[in-house]
């Protein structure tokens, strides 16, 4: 019989979203220290800073932001079932993380416009 990994269940897609944020934010990182680099040159960092002005600019923030927030608390989760106690609460918290995260995406959307 072939393995069929277990994916209709909440800890899979807990999993999914741990491993695509934090790729997702090793990704970003080069492109966020570029642009740190460019403060050596006033100019070009106030033309990037004006370009990121643009609505897109603040959505894709939110985005990143919801990534970086989900990527943190299912890491708080995931370091609490390993060094804590075991619990039966393991679907509980996922969705603590998970509302988490909306919460701080949501809140930093509210703020930024
Ligand atoms: C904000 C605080 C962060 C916490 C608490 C955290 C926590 C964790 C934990 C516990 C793991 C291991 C997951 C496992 O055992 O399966 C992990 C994996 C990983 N983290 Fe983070 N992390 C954080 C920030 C970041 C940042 C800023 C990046 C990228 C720049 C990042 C990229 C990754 C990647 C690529 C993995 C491997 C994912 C996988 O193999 O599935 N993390 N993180």
């Amino acid at each position: 019989m072939s393995y069929m990994p277990a994916r209709n269940h909440a800890a899979y897609w807990a999993f999914a979203a741990h491993r695509l944020s934090g790729l997702a934010l090793a990704v970003f990182l080069p492109l966020h220290l570029y642009v740190l680099s460019m403060a050596i040159n006033q100019a070009a960092l106030n033309g990037f800073l004006d370009w990121a002005e643009n609505p897109l600019v603040k959505l894709a923030e939110t985005g990143l932001i919801m990534l970086l927030a989900v990527h943190l608390t299912g890491g708080l989760r995931l370091l609490a079932l390993e060094f804590l106690p075991w619990s039966e609460a393991q679907k509980t918290r996922i969705a603590l993380a998970f509302g988490l995260a909306l919460a701080a995406g949501l809140l930093f959307f509210v703020l930024a416009w």
